[in-house]
């Protein structure tokens, strides 16, 4: 049988109530472009080569509406399918309408154990079209290391690993357990799909399932700066800069008009497959800065 595995995190879909908010933010902040609008009047954003590589769905509620991670090709899929089946996740068909909002030519969806829908797709759509960054100075760090990350307050370690380590292949970075106070101990899982430190980062609490903040990586650190001082302008900044013990991210934290928040980073390090598993302390898990973090 052909072993499966995730190759990168590739775009997300998230529920918004204020999508004119999240077009401004991205556009002006972030430096991103809208691509347009799906069949369904959602809105794409664009960072990269993908035409996409978020969906915003315009909602009575802001959150996460799901994850799509990026296999090889149809094999892959199916292999992936396959794990997950003999683990007993079983994954679902999703509408033609679906797909082609997502805009790839092959795509199966199941929920993790908080319900989060998870999509695993091949064949995204690109686009040639130049795209013209407000600094003209860096790009973001995509390619085969995907978006960036996600990390998400989870209800149970153990199982998420169970999906995303024995289903989809991930592999474990880092381990951290965090008190957060008297008897509330935080357990973390960074987990990567690529050369990228974590893709996803997972946070065992004993509160509500959500995610807490989404990832990017920019080529250069003027872009940085430069974002941060438009989020300052904006009032946006909540975590101050400070470089991570995991990925080793130089980065600051920004609301989003949904609540969650986006880590804007440079710097990030690459694995290789030789990369032993590592362990974190220290109060905020940052070498210095990100005073406030947890
Ligand atoms: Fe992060």
């Amino acid at each position: 049988m052909t072993t499966g595995r995730v190759q990168q995190l590739g775009y997300l879909g998230l529920d918004v109530t204020d999508v004119a908010a999240w077009e401004n933010m991205a556009t002006n902040v972030l430096a991103m472009e809208v691509s347009g609008k799906a069949a369904d009047g959602s809105l794409y954003l664009r960072m990269d080569a993908f035409h996409h590589r978020f969906i915003l769905h315009e909602s009575d509620h802001d959150g996460l509406a799901y994850v799509g991670w990026e296999v090889q090709d149809a094999a892959a899929l199916d292999a992936v399918c396959n794990q997950l089946a003999a683990i007993g996740v079983p994954t679902t068909e999703v509408t033609d309408e679906e797909k082609e909002v997502r805009g790839v030519l092959g795509l199966r969806r199941f929920p993790d154990q908080d319900g989060v829908p998870n999509e695993l797709f091949y064949g995204p759509l690109l686009t040639d079209e130049y795209m013209v960054p407000w600094s003209l100075r860096g790009r973001y760090v995509t390619g085969p290391l995907g978006l960036g990350h996600i990390t998400s307050q989870i209800s149970d370690l153990d199982e998420h690993l169970r999906i995303y380590v024995d289903g989809l292949g991930f592999r474990i970075s880092g381990r951290r357990d965090a008190e957060l106070g008297p008897g509330v101990v935080a357990r973390v899982a960074p987990l990567r799909c690529n050369r990228r430190h974590h893709s996803i980062n997972c946070v065992e609490l004993p509160a509500p399932p959500k995610l807490l903040h989404i990832g990017l990586q920019f080529a250069d650190i003027d872009e940085v700066g430069i974002a941060m001082d438009k989020a300052k302008e904006r009032g946006l900044v909540e975590i101050p800069l400070g470089r991570h013990q995991g990925d080793h991210m130089l980065s600051f934290y920004m609301r989003t008009p949904s609540g969650f928040q986006i880590e804007v980073g440079w710097g990030g390090r690459e694995l290789d497959d030789d990369f032993r598993v590592e362990q974190y302390d220290g109060a905020y898990a940052s070498i210095w800065g990100h005073e406030g973090i947890q």
